[in-house]
């Protein structure tokens, strides 16, 4: 498609015209932050009536189950849909297997169910990886020597997606990186009638150092010690092909979405994607990114120097039309309730 857009110049030609007042910007406005778009994480953590600060993950905190679902009706009152849910698993229940992923009663089963109750219109996306219940902080098994086992890990993923959907979630978001995981997690489901629960996969997640805020809130970041999952995640320094192909392998696997992760910093791949590809393409605005907009509007840098939540404000909703811009459908992103909170 090709565009002509400038076939006179100026005088003849003034394009300040179109921006003359906030009428005429409103009616030429493409890209906007509805909340419709948009999937807000939430973090959840062990006891009864509890509200945990995540360390550098600003305004964000860990409720129980007893509260989740009542976080989760605040938000949808707010317009939100879809939550993407995320354990704290208490340090005692991890072990090398993460074995408490498969356990039907664990914190992410159990906030699945409350908020299916309260919310049923709610959409509501449970993450497929075992790094919030490994005593090594992967998302995978390991061997003795640490390598990180590509399809014994698969078999577990597959049960963790089964244990999910009986708890009654919507759709799995497998964000382990392991190769032919998608495929193996549709059939999972499939052969136990779990026709109708989505997959949207993680399919180009790069191993990025955005990801720190978010391993604190799940607790993995003090159990990865000085290991990394640069074996699984996408090295960034590659040519961004290898996205295209982890993403062409993922749609013919099954899945039902593509997350690309992070977003923000991967504006290009995004584009690339959303040319390539005509399955849905979530962005995913990542812990550390969210951080960085909320160190700097706290910074008095936004301009207003009084309202540093005003600051944020504009900082993420320019962040977030660039992630749409750029070919993103839906967005992930830890500021959901806090920017319609603002727009209301
Ligand atoms: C792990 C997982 C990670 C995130 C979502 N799922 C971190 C990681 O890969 O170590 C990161 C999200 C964020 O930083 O906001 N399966």
């Amino acid at each position: 498609m090709t565009k002509i857009f400038c076939n006179e110049t100026f005088p003849i030609t003034r394009l300040r015209r179109n921006r003359k007042n906030q009428a005429i910007r409103n009616l030429f406005t493409f890209h906007q932050i509805d909340a419709q778009n948009l999937i807000y994480p939430l973090f959840i953590c062990d006891g009864n009536n509890q509200i945990e600060k995540v360390e550098n993950l600003p305004d964000i905190f860990r409720y129980s189950v007893d509260l989740i679902a009542r976080k989760a009706q605040e938000a949808h009152r707010l317009g939100i849909c879809s939550f993407m849910l995320f354990p704290a698993t208490p340090q005692y229940l991890k072990n090398p297997e993460g074995s408490e992923a498969l356990n039907p009663n664990n914190l992410v089963c159990r906030a699945i169910k409350e908020i299916k109750e309260l919310v049923p219109e709610a959409l509501v996306i449970a993450d497929i990886a075992l790094d919030p219940y490994t005593s090594h902080g992967h998302d995978g098994l390991i061997d003795n020597f640490g390598n990180v086992l590509n399809d014994e890990s698969i078999e577990v993923l597959c049960e963790q997606a089964l244990i999910l959907a009986q708890a009654g979630c919507d759709i799995v978001a497998p964000s382990d990186m392991m190769d032919g995981r998608v495929r193996k997690i549709r059939q999972a489901l499939d052969g136990q009638s779990f026709i109708d629960v989505g997959i949207f996969s993680y399919s180009a997640k790069y191993a990025s150092n955005f990801y720190a805020p978010f391993r604190n809130a799940v607790g993995s970041q003090s159990n990865l010690k000085k290991s990394d999952k640069k074996s699984y995640q996408m090295d960034y320094c590659r040519n961004s092909d290898e996205a295209i192909q982890e993403i062409a392998l993922d749609v013919q696997e099954g899945a039902d979405a593509v997350i690309i992760k992070p977003a923000t910093f991967y504006l290009d791949i995004i584009t690339r994607a959303s040319e390539h590809f005509t399955t849905p393409i979530i962005g995913y605005q990542v812990s550390g990114e969210y951080a960085m907009l909320k160190y700097l509007a706290a910074s008095g840098f936004g301009g207003s120097f009084s309202d540093s939540a005003a600051d944020f404000a504009d900082l993420c909703s320019e962040n977030l039309v660039a992630i749409r811009r750029a070919g993103a459908t839906a967005i992930i992103t830890y500021a959901a309730v806090q920017l319609l909170k603002k727009i209301e």
